[in-house]
């Protein structure tokens, strides 16, 4: 279950990222889009900004994260979907985005192919996914995770699954070789090391909560938040830096 209030509150630090990858499409004119995993549809308005005159679909599995979607974004088609799955009944698409999204795919491989299988000749994959697992949060999250091993031992199949840049310069460059790659650390500044907790609680900690109970719940929060405390410092303003690693990938299918 996603938890879209909780996803939503920190909209300042994760809508950046789409709207980064939209400015460097730059300004093609596409006919239909699709928005894969648009949650509540923050990566759709980034997309919207620039595309108002093309056929936007967003799509989701979750339903909760949808509702917040079509009431931003009331001209836009959202729809209910496993986007693990083919998508060949959609139609094709000039453009297939996603912004954090890949990494909740058990096999991303397929979603590669079922992208490039949908795109028309000269369209556009673009994709940004969370490299957590090269920033010391992770360490954090898989410390708290030994202290909870016998509740948490099946974690690992519903956690996102997390690869390299170069795992996902080899899928991209399977399918194309005209690609663009870079990584951005985008450096948010919170509040306090409770703030860091609480930005997790909306993505990477879904699937923790899904199997703890209430008061198993709040135990693992501090245990995080310890560890989170001992791995980030406090700027002598107080706040805390919490760098965020992030990959970019954009690809252009070859027109035969
Ligand atoms: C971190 S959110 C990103 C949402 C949005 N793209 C954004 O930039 O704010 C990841 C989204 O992927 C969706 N998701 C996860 N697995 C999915 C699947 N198999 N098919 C469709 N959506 C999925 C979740 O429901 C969630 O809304």
């Amino acid at each position: 279950m996603w938890d879209a209030d909780i996803y939503n509150r920190y909209n300042k630090e994760r809508i950046q990222s789409s709207v980064d990858l939209v400015s460097r499409i730059g300004h093609k004119k596409f006919d239909r889009i699709l928005d894969a995993g648009c949650g509540t549809g923050m990566s759709t308005a980034s997309i919207y900004a620039v595309w108002k005159e093309s056929k936007i679909i967003g799509a989701d599995l979750s339903e909760e994260m949808l509702q917040k979607a079509r009431a931003a974004l009331p001209s836009v088609t959202f729809v209910q979907r496993d986007c693990s799955k083919p998508f060949s009944d959609m139609g094709n698409f000039d453009l297939i985005f996603s912004n954090a999204f890949i990494q909740w795919l058990p096999n991303q491989e397929d979603f590669f192919n079922n992208s490039f299988a949908m795109l028309n000749d000269g369209g556009i994959f673009a994709a940004q996914i969370p490299l957590f697992g090269e920033m010391p949060a992770n360490q954090c999250l898989i410390d708290t995770e030994k202290k909870f091993a016998g509740k948490l031992k099946n974690i690992d199949e519903s956690k996102f699954v997390l690869h390299s840049a170069v795992e996902y310069y080899e899928m991209l460059s399977k399918r194309t070789d005209k690609i663009s790659i870079w990584i951005t650390d985008y450096v948010h500044e919170m509040e306090d090391h409770s703030k860091i907790v609480d930005f997790l609680s909306g993505t990477a900690l879904r699937p923790h909560f899904e199997i703890l109970n209430e008061s198993e719940r709040k135990c693992f929060l501090d245990e995080l938040l310890k560890n989170i405390a001992k791995t980030y410092p406090i700027q002598s303003n107080g706040k805390v830096l919490f760098p965020f690693k992030r990959l970019f990938l954009i690809g252009e299918k070859s027109i035969k």
